[in-house]
């Protein structure tokens, strides 16, 4: 059942420890009012520079209405903008923003607007927290992978050629604005990323989401809107409930890696780029459902209608040639070397039904052999 009421617009607020919080505001066509808005924003209130950064396929298409918003609200802005993609994500183009602040003279009374995916997304929290020390930074994420996870949390990141996100820092923005009328461009191939995070949210959240989720299914392969905006706001509450009891990745925050384990091994073997993010989510989540059946005796009907919910959704695209090449022993290693392993051995999120789940460390020979299925199920 689709919920009948959704009002214009929808705030959620991340509560942390010492006083800290920030707002994220849902909707539609809100770019327009995104000064005004920043302007009741207490952590700003002192602020009349702002720095916007975007990329070169999202600053062509809103930075002009961004800035014309936060012109009207009484603040002179910047821009500046990298190329589009990860390899932005880059110590040199953190080190040319910085020389750029510099020339242009952004003070410590400046907001940094990223405006963009979660590349744009990190790149700008990670630059704002380094810049006089921390100046504040707002996020108006673009893509749907921003919208629900890289846009609250608070962790900023660059990668180096030996990892993805080695250098970063955990710092939480001051605003979050979720204009759904910047997914209208958003290309076809990106929305597989951010709705295979959306499904882990639901699997992971509760039994409620999950449900809402199943019953929704079509309608948000469909992407209407409002079955849209449900599901970020959904997917929203669920990361802001995370984050909140788990800011720095102690313990609870563990759960959103749920399908990540394979998928960043798949990634990495496969060659960055061969497979898309969000596919390799889908296929890491069906692995850790199976998985999880010998395990820890998760059900194997939950596996099923997980992988079914992933096949609604047309996260299932055809992975073969991409890899072909990839061996069983090959994805062993890349599980082993990961920056989150400990003490050799492969820890796996698993749930056991909606809403329940637990990190544990898993027999190694079990992961082989079911990394074996998974190389004979691409011959
Ligand atoms: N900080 C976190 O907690 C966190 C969580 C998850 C992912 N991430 C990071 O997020 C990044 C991936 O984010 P992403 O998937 O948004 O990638 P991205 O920022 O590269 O955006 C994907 C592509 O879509 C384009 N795009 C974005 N919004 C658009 C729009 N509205 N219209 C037209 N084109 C648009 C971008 O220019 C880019 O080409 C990775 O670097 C990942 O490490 C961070």
């Amino acid at each position: 059942m689709t919920d009948q009421y959704l009002p214009k617009t929808t705030r959620l607020q991340i509560v942390l420890d010492a006083g800290r919080s920030y707002d994220i505001r849902v909707g539609s066509g809100l770019l327009a009012s995104a000064g005004e808005q920043l302007r009741v924003v207490s952590a700003l209130s002192q602020i009349n520079q702002a720095v916007v950064l975007s990329d070169s396929n999202v600053g062509p298409l809103y930075a002009r209405a961004a800035r014309e918003a936060l012109h009207a609200a009484g603040f002179s802005t910047t821009l500046f903008s990298v190329a589009a993609g990860e390899q932005s994500k880059s110590l040199a183009n953190a080190g040319e923003l910085w020389e750029a602040f510099a020339a242009a003279g952004i003070g410590r009374d400046t907001v940094v607007v990223a405006l963009g995916g979660g590349v744009v997304g990190d790149l700008a929290g990670f630059v704002a927290s380094t810049w006089m020390r921390g100046v504040p930074f707002v996020q108006l994420p673009s893509s749907l992978l921003a919208m629900v996870d890289s846009s609250i949390g608070g962790k900023t990141a660059i990668d180096l050629a030996a990892g993805k996100n080695l250098v970063g820092s955990f710092y939480q923005p001051a605003y979050v604005l979720c204009d759904l009328n910047l997914l209208d461009s958003l290309p076809d191939a990106e929305w597989a990323n951010g709705l295979a995070e959306l499904v882990k949210s639901a699997i992971i959240d509760s039994p409620e989401f999950y449900n809402w989720l199943l019953e929704n299914n079509a309608a948000l392969a469909a992407r209407e809107r409002p079955v849209l905006a449900q599901a970020i706001v959904r997917a929203l509450r669920f990361k802001a409930s995370v984050v909140v009891a788990d800011e720095r990745e102690a313990g609870r925050r563990e759960c959103l890696n749920y399908g990540h384990t394979f998928a960043h091994a798949l990634e990495t073997c496969a060659g960055f780029g061969a497979v898309g993010h969000g596919r390799a989510v889908a296929e890491g989540i069906r692995f850790a459902a199976r998985l999880a059946t010998e395990a820890v005796g998760a059900p194997v009907e939950f596996a099923v209608e997980q992988e079914a919910a992933l096949e609604a959704l047309a996260l299932f695209t055809p992975l073969a040639p991409a890899v072909a090449h990839v061996r069983a022993e090959e994805l062993y290693a890349a599980m082993l070397s990961d920056k989150k392993v400990r003490d050799g051995a492969v820890r796996f999120v698993f749930a056991e039904a909606p809403g329940h789940w637990q990190a544990t460390l898993v027999d190694p020979d079990l992961i082989k052999i079911y990394l074996l299925y998974w190389q004979q199920a691409q011959q």
